[in-house]
């Protein structure tokens, strides 16, 4: 696979994004983009199998089954895109269901170096596909997969896992709308969204039994330990899961076990922390099936399929750009 390199210094925006959420007067947050390094994407690719986490195999049995309908409703020749593509091992089914149809160019799009490693390992035996890895933001990523658009060609962007969740409500319209404006009339977004579930099965989910969560959660403050020369003591922080109702969604914190400060030196600050004091890490919104054309629409799409996954509440949607 051939990989463009981000340009940009990670660890120099590292530094500046941790000043600007540990620095914040009422909440201290992270943005959840740099839970991905090298172990946080090998720990990732661990939860996507623990039994309590059942939102990966809902994506992949939907993916299994529709994947020929999928690619039918898809405008031809095309290019794909994916969001976030993470390991790529879901994306198969519909890969191969593409490549069946037209020799397929395939364009991951992905912040984590090893992730894009780890997708073309998983997916290069493909018969006629031509994998194109571009290590960079989404949206960076997708002007660039755009630019190389073959005169003729439709693209269609894959964002699977629900990975649009970890956006609030109205950030999520604004990136579809970013990607869509992106994108020419006729093309296509393949959006998986999670639905809403009981929330013991939520909290299960997001803080399972064997704590790899936790681990994924605590590698942040590992990460800045290792990238920022930071003296966070993992073992007085906690990895905590809660429901948020209003927002419909479940965060992961990091929550400090007693009074501390941690320095920070490459982004030039030390940081007080009070006993049970949080670091909001991630959020994961969750929706309900009805709401998916309306937030499409806003977007500039129209919802031409969805198809849902009984065993996990999840829903595939498949919008047309308008
Ligand atoms: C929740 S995981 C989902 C992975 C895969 N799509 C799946 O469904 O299992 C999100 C993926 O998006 C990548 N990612 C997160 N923020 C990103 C950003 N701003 N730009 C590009 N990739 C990003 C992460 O490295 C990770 O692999």
């Amino acid at each position: 696979m051939l990989v463009h390199a981000i340009p940009t210094n990670v660890t120099y925006d590292f530094a500046l994004d941790v000043r600007a959420g540990l620095t914040q007067p009422d909440q201290k947050e992270l943005p959840s983009k740099y839970l991905y390094d090298d172990v946080g994407s090998a720990l990732f690719e661990v939860i996507s199998h623990l039994p309590e986490y059942g939102l990966t195999r809902a994506d992949e049995r939907l993916l299994r089954r529709h994947a020929s309908e999928i690619v039918d409703r898809v405008a031809g020749p095309v290019s794909v895109a994916e969001l976030g593509s993470g390991s790529g091992r879901k994306t198969r089914y519909l890969l191969e269901a593409f490549c069946r149809r037209q020799r397929t160019s395939y364009y991951p799009v992905e912040i984590s170096h090893s992730a894009l490693v780890m997708c073309e390992r998983e997916l290069s035996d493909i018969e006629s596909i031509s994998i194109v890895g571009f290590e960079r933001e989404y949206l960076d990523g997708l002007l660039e997969v755009a630019a190389y658009r073959k005169p003729g060609h439709h693209l269609c962007v894959l964002f699977l896992g629900s990975t649009i969740g970890n956006f609030d409500r109205t950030a999520g319209i604004r990136f579809l709308s970013d990607v869509r404006n992106i994108l020419k009339p006729g093309d296509s977004l393949l959006l998986g969204t999670d639905l809403e579930k009981p929330h013991s099965q939520l909290i299960r989910a997001y803080d399972d039994e064997l704590g790899v969560t936790a681990a994924f959660n605590l590698n942040l403050l590992a990460r800045a330990n290792r990238e920022l020369g930071s003296d966070f003591d993992l073992s007085k922080f906690v990895h905590t899961a809660k429901v948020n109702p209003e927002a419909r969604s479940v965060e992961m914190h990091l929550e400090s076990t007693c009074r501390q400060t941690v320095d920070i030196p490459a982004s030039e600050i030390k940081v007080e922390f009070a006993a049970g004091e949080t670091i909001w890490t991630e959020s994961s919104h969750k929706y309900s099936a009805d709401e998916i054309d309306g937030i499409a629409r806003r977007a500039g799409f129209r919802c031409e399929v969805q198809w849902i996954d009984e065993q996990w509440p999840f829903a595939e949607n498949l919008l047309i750009a308008e």
